[in-house]
């Protein structure tokens, strides 16, 4: 792994011209999506697959999403189907993911999807990863942008806490705008809820005319990366805090005295924003402890909580 610093790119026409000319070189650049800052290298490349997975300390048998510049792009590379085409056409772009039956001829290293027959796709929003997909060309492979089993990264700043001298550069393109990492659906059987993010449970029923099944009623499929401790800070959690304890940190949710508040408003979209920089916040401050108080579980609240309670599972 070569030392030497990573270069920060600006968000402007130059620092995206610069950034696809090194992924088309097999070189790891971090970008930002509205979710969280993803590690991208070219999803059709062998070594630059296997990189992602060096740089982040990742075990090779947890499968990449691949980021795609359009639709058309994303039916080269699985077997598209009509619920597809209806969800797609509901979020995309947006922070959904599609699990879908890869084609034969995708024509992407087999390390993007250790070996599984499926393949993860997604078409961000944000404009800045937009506008690199689109320079760049192809299909990039990105998951979080940071070392394996710690915070996700909201920022260029936690991109580097975590991967300084281990990639070849980050896109700087500011606060990620959801917060959280996109909504996993797994379409290659009935359609299952494999992770939840920033579109909800009861927004995906709507869009498919029925209930969508939660991985938890279909033990069959799932992420293989759901594992119960991810997102871990340094510190140990205490979720649903009732009341502050001496010598804690105290992250708040509505109006309370805490150190960092989620939202004081009370506001779910806004806490999800929030959560994963006042978690690298927090931690940075050397606490024992983090206590959260009750985020509560529904709409963007039931990815908040998921995150939490990984965060403060057992490792
Ligand atoms: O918002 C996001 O999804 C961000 C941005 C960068 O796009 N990416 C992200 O990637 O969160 P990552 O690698 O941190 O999480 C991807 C998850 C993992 O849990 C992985 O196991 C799962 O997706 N996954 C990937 N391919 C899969 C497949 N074929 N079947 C089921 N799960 C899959
Ligand atoms: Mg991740």
């Amino acid at each position: 792994m070569p030392d030497t610093p990573t270069l920060r790119l600006p968000a402007d026409e130059a620092g995206i011209a610069r950034a696809a000319e090194l992924l088309r070189a097999g070189e790891l650049v971090a970008f930002p999506t509205e979710t969280v800052y993803g590690l991208g290298a070219d999803a059709r490349n062998d070594a630059a697959v296997a990189g992602i997975y060096e740089a982040k300390g990742r075990p090779s048998f947890n499968p990449l999403i691949v980021h795609v510049p359009s639709i058309e792009h994303a039916k080269e590379l699985v077997e598209w189907s009509g619920t597809a085409e209806n969800v797609a056409r509901a979020f995309w772009p947006g922070p959904l993911t599609l699990v879908l039956p890869i084609r034969w001829d995708a024509g992407l290293s087999d390390r993007v999807t250790a070996g599984l027959d499926t393949l993860a796709v997604r078409l961000p929003a944000a404009p800045l990863a937009r506008e690199l997909l689109t320079a760049f060309g192809g299909p990039l492979a990105g998951p979080s942008a940071n070392r394996s089993g710690r915070i996700s990264p909201t920022t260029a700043d936690h991109v580097l806490s975590t991967l300084d001298g281990r990639i070849a550069a980050v896109l700087d393109g500011g606060p990620c705008k959801v917060g959280l990492e996109s909504t996993i659906l797994g379409l290659s059987g009935r359609p299952t809820l494999l992770r939840p993010g920033g579109i909800s449970a009861e927004q995906l029923s709507e869009a498919l005319g029925h209930p969508v099944m939660r991985r938890q009623d279909n033990a069959a499929i799932s992420a293989p990366g759901q594992t119960a401790s991810h997102y871990a800070p340094r510190a140990r959690m205490r979720l649903n805090a009732a009341e502050w304890r001496e010598g804690e940190a105290r992250l708040g949710f509505g109006d309370m005295e805490c150190d960092l508040n989620l939202s004081p408003s009370g506001d779910l979209e806004e806490a999800a924003a929030n959560l994963f920089a006042h978690l690298h916040l927090l931690d940075a401050s050397g606490a024992k402890i983090i206590a959260v108080a009750p985020v509560p579980h529904f709409g963007a609240g039931v990815a908040i909580n998921d995150r939490l309670s990984r965060a403060a599972a057992p490792r």
